[in-house]
């Protein structure tokens, strides 16, 4: 991090319910204190099951308040809600998500968030069928559309030895949510004001209303770009195919087939200061898509297939001065070479080359290893990493491409490879 840490000094109201996870929020408030906040806890009955209120109490700013009712101040929500810079809710179960979509104030939690005018960041965690349910889903989409910042649920271990989606978002994403949402869009980072359209994903072309082709892309790299991007300042837009969480402050665009991405990538491209298509652009999609079920019993389809709208390609003809263009060559076989006739057919500024073959990099894993091709010449090999440090790598060469200014991409790259 680099300047101030926007939590110096910032009051933070956080909020733990009644769930498996509120052992979490016992780091959460540590990290938060720790970062100079000063973090008053709030905690629902059913928290206190979980952990005991002392723990907290010894650890936050302040002790722990649990009721509207018997403690020093007459109202206790009110003064919460007027003081805090933010208020963070983790972790955040159905029963809170619900009574706060729906304005039910039936405890301090529910009450103190009705009554601020602070930003409030929601971190949910629960079992994956309580997860997907849709009166949840449905009630964070509301608290979404009023402001309220969603940091989503990750895969992994749940209680009673389940696994799936549904486990409390990560203490450091958090933190990093919490950070961007009092940091607001100056926050230091070298893309602040930046606005960056990200796409991510496989699409998926229809074939009939139950089959589609599309390909083994499972939009990891596209998101770790889009939350890197967001971390570092930018105003994200990320169009994706996937369901995959997002970091707080990132616009998504949900699309399935290249048509709709082509939509949603040329509508945000129209004022942003980069574009990185890192999706898995289908080439071919089908002529004639059928209108009911393909049957067996007809025998095998004729299937007719015509190219996809090129999206890069488009872009770098409707590039404005001084946006950075930045492609994906996911390849098997003479990778480099592939990638560096990309830059001049598409006109970018700088393609990203995958070899999707090798071990441990490509579609799926969690891990990558590209090279970063410039347009005039130069270019930068990442080994075998993560796909967030691989985000981070290709924003670097972005960043630097932005310090280069307004100018074309071959200019650019030439004053790079002197
Ligand atoms: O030409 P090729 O498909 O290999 O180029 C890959 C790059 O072009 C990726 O950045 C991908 O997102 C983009 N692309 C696109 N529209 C297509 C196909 C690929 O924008 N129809």
């Amino acid at each position: 991090m680099t300047g101030a840490d926007p939590l110096a000094s910032k009051r933070v109201v956080l909020g733990v319910t009644g769930g498996i996870a509120a052992y979490k929020a016992v780091e959460l408030c540590r990290r938060l204190v720790d970062a100079g906040a000063h973090v008053s806890p709030v905690m629902t009955e059913d928290a206190t099951r979980f952990v005991g209120e002392v723990t907290f109490s010894a650890l936050a700013s302040e002790p722990v308040r649990r009721s509207l009712w018997g403690g020093p101040e007459p109202i206790p929500h009110t003064r919460l809600g007027q003081n805090a810079d933010v208020v963070v809710v983790a972790p955040a179960t159905a029963r809170f998500i619900g009574c706060y979509a729906h304005g039910i104030s039936d405890d301090l939690l529910t009450a103190t968030v009705l009554a601020t005018r602070a930003p409030v960041v929601v971190c949910p965690a629960m079992h994956t069928e309580m997860w997907e349910h849709g009166a949840v889903q449905d009630n964070l989409a509301l608290l979404r559309r009023r402001g309220v910042v969603v940091v989503p649920p990750a895969q992994g271990r749940l209680a009673g030895g389940d696994t799936g989606v549904g486990r409390l978002a990560e203490v450091d994403d958090i933190v990093r949510s919490v950070r961007a949402v009092l940091g607001g869009p100056d926050a230091a980072g070298d893309l602040s004001g930046v606005k960056v359209v990200v796409s991510a994903g496989g699409t998926r072309e229809p074939i009939d209303p139950v089959r589609f082709i599309t390909n083994r892309s499972s939009g990891k790299q596209g998101h770790a770009l889009a939350d890197a991007a967001a971390r570092r300042g930018a105003r994200v837009v990320l169009v994706t195919t996937t369901e995959r969480p997002v970091a707080a402050g990132v616009d998504v665009v949900r699309v399935d087939t290249a048509a709709e991405m082509e939509q949603a990538v040329l509508s945000a491209a129209a004022d942003a200061g980069v574009v990185v298509m890192a999706a898995a652009v289908a080439d071919f999609r089908a002529k004639a898509p059928a209108t009911s079920k393909l049957s067996k019993a007809d025998g095998v389809p004729d299937l007719v297939l015509e190219p996809t709208p090129d999206i890069l390609a488009e872009l770098g003809r409707r590039r404005r001065p001084g946006q950075v263009l930045v492609g994906f060559a996911a390849e098997t076989d003479e990778v480099e070479d592939r990638a560096r006739a990309k830059l001049g057919a598409k006109g970018v500024d700088l393609v990203v080359a995958n070899d999707v073959a090798a071990p441990g990099a490509g579609f799926d894993h969690d891990t990558n290893a590209v090279t970063i091709l410039g347009a005039g010449g130069g270019s930068t090999r990442v080994g075998l990493t993560s796909k967030e440090a691989v985000a981070d790598a290709v924003l670097d060469a972005v960043a630097e491409c932005l310090s280069a200014g307004p100018e074309g991409p071959d200019e650019r790259g030439a004053r790079r490879a002197r």
